[in-house]
């Protein structure tokens, strides 16, 4: 299955796959089985955190996973509270060290902070991982654009990609469009909107009718033709297998239209503006 999920070239030459799991709240023994199911399922891309406390579990997971090392693609992020340039470098060993592993595919700063205003030297702390190679591909999470061109200008390094929240009704427009101007690949955090009311949504359920699909699947399917990855969280088999089977139909124009309609200002699942809010 694995193998029929596309791939995104990132612009470092990392090649991730188009979907992965999402791993927030999959802990101890139960999450290591359900990550164990979704890679028997075929996911081979990860999505962790340091703020997860479960890096362990990942780690744990990849152990008695029957896939190489080289095909899964495993990702960590670095806390607020972590944000200087000393604290990162060791922060990074310790997240190596909790999942066993001798590198991250992917490391991202978690949230910008901007009042905290030291990302700029987490970011150097990243890009000296990447050159010892603990890390392959570097980049952050809920980074606006501006915060991003700080970074660019003081160290001189764009990231690869930025997680951010995106679904149905929180489109992204216009951070999208930025980070394909800027050849930086989105991630969607929060793709199915935490399964909130939009998994019931009318104008949603007509579309996935209509080409006998979910309302998730659809939606899942909506990120992949905007060029996003999607990260869906589940610990349950069926609907991992579910959330990766969108590659056998497509969405016309007027379907990704309506979806992206769905937008609103507050579409935001816990109002958390990167501008403003800050994660430790
Ligand atoms: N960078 C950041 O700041 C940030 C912030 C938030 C999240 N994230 C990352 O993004 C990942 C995904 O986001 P998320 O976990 O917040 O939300 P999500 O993936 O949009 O939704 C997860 C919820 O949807 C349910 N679900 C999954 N597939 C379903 C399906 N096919 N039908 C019905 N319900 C389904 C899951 O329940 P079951 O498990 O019971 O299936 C779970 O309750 C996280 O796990 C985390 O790795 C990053």
């Amino acid at each position: 299955m694995w193998k029929t999920i596309p791939e995104i070239t990132l612009s470092d030459g990392l090649t991730l796959p188009v979907i992965g799991l999402g791993t927030y709240t999959l802990k101890g023994k139960e999450g290591v089985n359900s990550i164990l199911s979704a890679i028997d399922t075929g996911y081979r891309l990860i999505d962790s955190a340091y703020n997860y406390e479960n890096e362990g579990t990942v780690g744990e997971a990849i152990r008695r996973s029957s896939a190489p090392r080289e095909e899964l693609k495993i990702t960590s992020k670095l806390p607020g509270r972590y944000q200087t340039y000393d604290k990162a470098v060791t922060t990074i060993h310790e997240s190596l060290y909790r999942a066993n592993l001798d590198y991250y595919d992917v490391y991202l700063i978690h949230w910008p902070n901007p009042n905290q205003n030291t990302y700029i030297e987490a970011w150097q702390a990243l890009i000296d991982a990447k050159k010892g190679g603990l890390i392959r591909s570097i980049g952050v999470c809920n980074f606006l654009p501006e915060h991003i061109e700080r970074l660019e200008k003081e160290t001189g390094v764009k990231p690869s990609m930025n997680q951010i929240e995106l679904h149905p009704y929180f489109n992204q427009a216009s951070q999208r469009k930025w980070h394909e101007e800027n050849n930086i690949v989105t991630e969607s955090w929060s793709p199915l909107a935490r399964a909130n009311e939009v998994l019931q949504n009318d104008a949603l359920q007509q579309i996935a009718n209509r080409h006998n699909k979910s309302i998730s699947q659809v939606i899942l399917r909506w990120h992949y033709q905007l060029g996003a990855i999607s990260i869906p969280k589940s610990a349950s088999f069926e609907r991992q297998l579910e959330n990766i089977s969108i590659f056998d139909f497509s969405l016309e124009e007027t379907d990704m239209s309506l979806i992206s309609g769905l937008t609103r200002p507050e579409g935001r699942i816990n109002n958390q503006d990167p501008a403003t809010y800050e994660e430790f």
